[in-house]
């Protein structure tokens, strides 16, 4: 059974394979008879819980194949096809039938042949982690091994010099984009791809488990989908993340009110800097080197962030190491350490519910499992119970380290279900879940709106205490990691060089002050954090108002202009709001952009206050240097943006007053 796809006329994948392989009962399904062929027309338009857009129009073709066996064994299958305007969609279906009900999965053998050595933005396939920094090279030069081997990641698991991971990113020499992913991963394992140099085939090859088995299913059941979206514009390539949705389930949330989409604070960034320490008695700091440092979440501590929040109106405060266990979580493959419940004698829990509830503010809840996934799923009811005997309806939660039960891994099937497991409970228990180190999104937010965000990829903290994300990482990350779903990337730093924190420390963040601004707009999430110190944000107060400003749910969104590596413009419209935000970013290139605000009430008068890089600016010599200026702006207007070498630009643009309009300039 042979696919194949084109896009205006063009061939983008030459026809390819679509086979299953059992280890139980032993067959290989790869010759088939056609029992019945079904096609359809859908076109609906559904409203989101959260997210950018409103509204979201579902308009595809689905061909359902109803196979059988041709080797033999009689088994049924179905291979299911949508087509978009955007790409395709397709899974596989063992209906429910005689011939078969349990059965483990050897393979899958879902094949991309495509037309060229294109250009690809790639990380290492591996079956526990996606804290890789992007390669760019033509598919002949893929190299995942010295990738991987170069990159210091704990617990990651390499397995093919030839295997990246999803969603990947390509461009052909012709300019088209295609994005390689999948949707709705349930009960199954992660899918990485592996390549076949000689005819640039990429093969699906699933997470196993300690067995080497993919995945124990019983009829009826589905695969995910696989989908691929293609467009001769990169702008289009964002916009079809919507495509991903599509193929997800309708939410499951019933009422879906106690969902907060929302900006937090939290004692988080002094522990990766090293100010402060995770555990009580001072040692962990930053990515777990050893020092003596005063413990961070202290109740006094606590209240300062707490303050801050309620004094500029955000809603959220993380507090990480508030728990008994972090003397001993890291690298010890050991199943107790965490029980969710029992804060530090310096943490008083039940003073600081109180006291936040008084300010209007939230805790955000911090479960790092350290991997032990046995022993979470164990305290979870606790710890969920816990959270709402103290106001708190948000977690953040953690998986670093190998996982147990051993022989596991982060992407593997049981693991899919365990982070299943926990957006199905804590919904129970109307709690938000913003999970670190989970699987990479496949769009499952549209089914579990509470799984608010993830990270799995390699956020802003890698900053703070490894050689760093380079200025293009957040331009590859819209067209990768994010096509599946919000990422917890925590943006807001201002105090950019760290040997404040310690003289010694070389590293930076690799960004201007301004950039950090614009990716609250260019890197989607319902929840944002404001990374850095209050007293850091004390130090740029008029920097910092459009953090307050800028909203985290949205109407609307137009991908203004973006080319994966190189830069990112996006507006968007707050929800329920006249309110728009603009984010431009660029990597280590200055780059001369511009905005048409033809998005604009035509003849309405607004206020553009723009955040921008000043004319010396630059992520290395000059990162805090920025500009403010505000101006009336119309939908005739064309912003002209001037980023720095690794640098960007944030706009907060909002209905003028008459006032506004004497007193400020058109903009020309
Ligand atoms: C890794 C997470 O990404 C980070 O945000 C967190 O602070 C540490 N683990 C500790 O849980
Ligand atoms: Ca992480």
């Amino acid at each position: 059974m042979n696919y194949s796809l084109s896009y205006k006329n063009k061939a983008v994948i030459q026809p390819s394979a679509l086979s299953m392989k059992f280890s139980e009962p032993a067959v290989d399904l790869n010759t088939f008879s056609i029992v019945r062929i079904d096609s359809s027309l859908h076109d609906e338009t559904w409203e989101t819980v959260w997210g950018e857009y409103s509204r979201i129009r579902d308009h595809h073709k689905e061909l359902k194949l109803s196979l059988v066996d041709r080797n033999g064994s009689g088994i049924l299958m179905n291979v299911i096809f949508r087509v978009f305007n955007e790409g395709l969609g397709f899974r596989y279906e063992f209906p429910q039938q005689d011939k078969l009900t349990h059965f483990v999965l050897a393979d899958e053998r879902s094949e991309f042949r495509l037309t060229g050595n294109h250009k690809t933005f790639w990380i290492p396939g591996d079956y526990d982690t996606n804290e890789f920094t992007y390669n760019t090279t033509s598919l002949s030069e893929i190299d995942a091994s010295s990738s991987a081997m170069s990159q210091e990641i704990h617990a990651k698991t390499f397995f093919d010099k030839n295997a990246v991971q999803t969603p990947l990113m390509m461009k052909t020499a012709e300019g088209l984009y295609i994005n390689i992913h999948e949707a709705a991963l349930t009960n199954y394992p992660a899918m990485n791809l592996v390549l076949n140099k000689s005819d640039f085939t990429f093969t699906s090859h699933l997470v196993p488990d300690a067995v080497g088995n993919k995945a124990y299913l019983q009829a009826p059941a589905k695969t995910p989908w696989r989908t691929v979206i293609i467009s001769d514009k990169a702008t289009e390539i964002l916009a079809a993340n919507r495509m991903i949705l599509n193929l997800n389930e309708p939410s499951k949330v019933e009422d879906p009110s106690f969902i907060q989409p929302q900006k937090y604070v939290g004692i988080w960034w002094e522990m990766h800097v090293g100010k402060s320490s995770w555990d009580y008695s001072g040692g962990q700091v930053g990515s777990q080197q050893q020092s003596r440092v005063p413990h961070g979440a202290t109740t006094e501590n606590t209240k300062r962030y707490i303050d801050f929040a309620a004094a500029h109106g955000l809603k959220g405060v993380l507090v990480e190491g508030w728990n008994t266990g972090w003397e001993d979580w890291f690298g010890k493959w050991k199943e107790d350490v965490f029980d969710f419940v029992t804060p530090y004698p310096d943490y008083d829990v039940n003073y600081l519910s109180n006291y936040a509830i008084s300010k209007g503010v939230k805790i955000i809840m911090h479960h790092e499992t350290s991997a032990s996934v046995t022993n979470y799923e164990r305290w979870m009811d606790t710890a969920y119970r816990f959270m709402n005997k103290h106001g708190m309806n948000a977690v953040k939660s953690g998986y670093v380290g190998r996982i147990i039960p051993r022989g596991e891994h982060h992407d593997g099937q049981w693991m899919i279900r365990h982070f299943e497991r926990v957006a199905q409970k804590t919904a129970e228990y109307k709690i938000s879940v913003n999970m670190h180190e989970s699987v990479r999104l496949t769009g499952l937010h549209r089914t579990y709106p509470n799984w608010i965000a993830s990270e799995a990829a390699r956020g802003n903290e890698f900053n703070a205490w490894s050689s760093g994300n380079p200025p293009e990482h957040e331009t590859i990350l819209p067209f990768t990691r994010l096509m599946g779903g919000p990422m917890d990337y925590t943006p807001g730093i201002f105090q950019i060089k760290l040997d404040v924190y310690d003289p010694n420390k070389k590293e930076q963040v690799q960004t201007t002050l301004s950039k950090q601004l614009a990716l609250y707009i260019t890197m989607y999430s319902p929840v944002q954090m404001a990374a850095d110190l209050p007293e850091n944000y004390e130090k740029h107060i008029d920097a910092f108002q459009f953090i307050k400003d800028v909203a985290v749910d949205w109407d609307d969104t137009r991908i203004l202009s973006a080319e994966p590596g190189d830069y990112v413009v996006i507006a968007r419209k707050e929800r329920g709001s006249p309110n728009w935000f603009i984010g431009a970013i660029t990597d280590e290139n200055s780059r001369a952009t511009t905005g048409s605000l033809s998005f604009l009430d035509r003849g309405k008068k607004y206020v553009a206050t723009i955040y921008r890089d000043a004319a010396n600016a630059h992520w290395q010599n000059n990162p805090a240097a920025y500009t403010i200026e505000k101006f009336i702006v119309d939908s005739n207007t064309n912003l002209r943006l001037n980023l720095a070498p690794g640098g960007g630009a944030a706009v907060n643009i909002m209905p003028a007053t008459t006032a506004d309009t004497r007193s400020l300039k058109q903009y020309r």
